[in-house]
């Protein structure tokens, strides 16, 4: 499985831990930075790891901030991204079970490290259930593309 995953510098130590922790685990990560602790910009990042999901470069994508906030709202801004901001395992697994998440947002401030490789594992490890779900995926697509969907009520 291909992740690609990035982070500002408010993440970039929990970053390292979290592609460590996946590469111990025989995934295949594309890392996109930032690269060292300096001040940076999170929407950089989310829009790069936000672009190699949506170009099927990578299967899944990790986003980290500070409180995963700003990361996951602006990786939500490129069409076809359905990321998650999650802090705790039950929004991670449910994030792929009924939302079909294809990107993943926590926040370095927020979760410490050993729960932040379990919310990345659950969510992983968790299969997409479809049937109703797809539906409701399909009308956040429809909302994407400008539809109004309020005769769906
Ligand atoms: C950076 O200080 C911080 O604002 C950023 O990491 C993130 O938390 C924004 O949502």
């Amino acid at each position: 499985m291909k992740i690609a995953i990035g982070s500002d510098h408010a993440a970039y130590h929990l970053r390292k831990t979290i592609i460590q922790h996946l590469e111990s685990k025989g995934q295949q990560v594309n890392d996109f930075g930032t690269h060292s602790t300096e001040s940076t910009h999170y929407p950089v990042y989310a829009q790069m790891v936000a672009r190699a999901v949506v170009s099927k470069e990578a299967e899944f994508g990790i986003l980290i901030c500070g409180t995963g906030v700003g990361i996951g709202i602006s990786a939500n801004k490129v069409p076809g991204v359905r990321c998650a901001i999650v802090s705790d395992t039950y929004s991670s697994r449910m994030a792929r079970a009924h939302n079909n998440a294809n990107i993943l947002a926590f926040g370095a401030r927020v979760v410490g490290p050993g729960l932040a490789c379990d919310i990345v594992d659950t969510w992983l490890a968790e299969e997409f259930q479809g049937g109703r779900h797809q539906t409701r995926v399909d009308l956040i697509t429809q909302i994407e593309s400008g539809k109004d969907i309020s005769d769906q009520a």
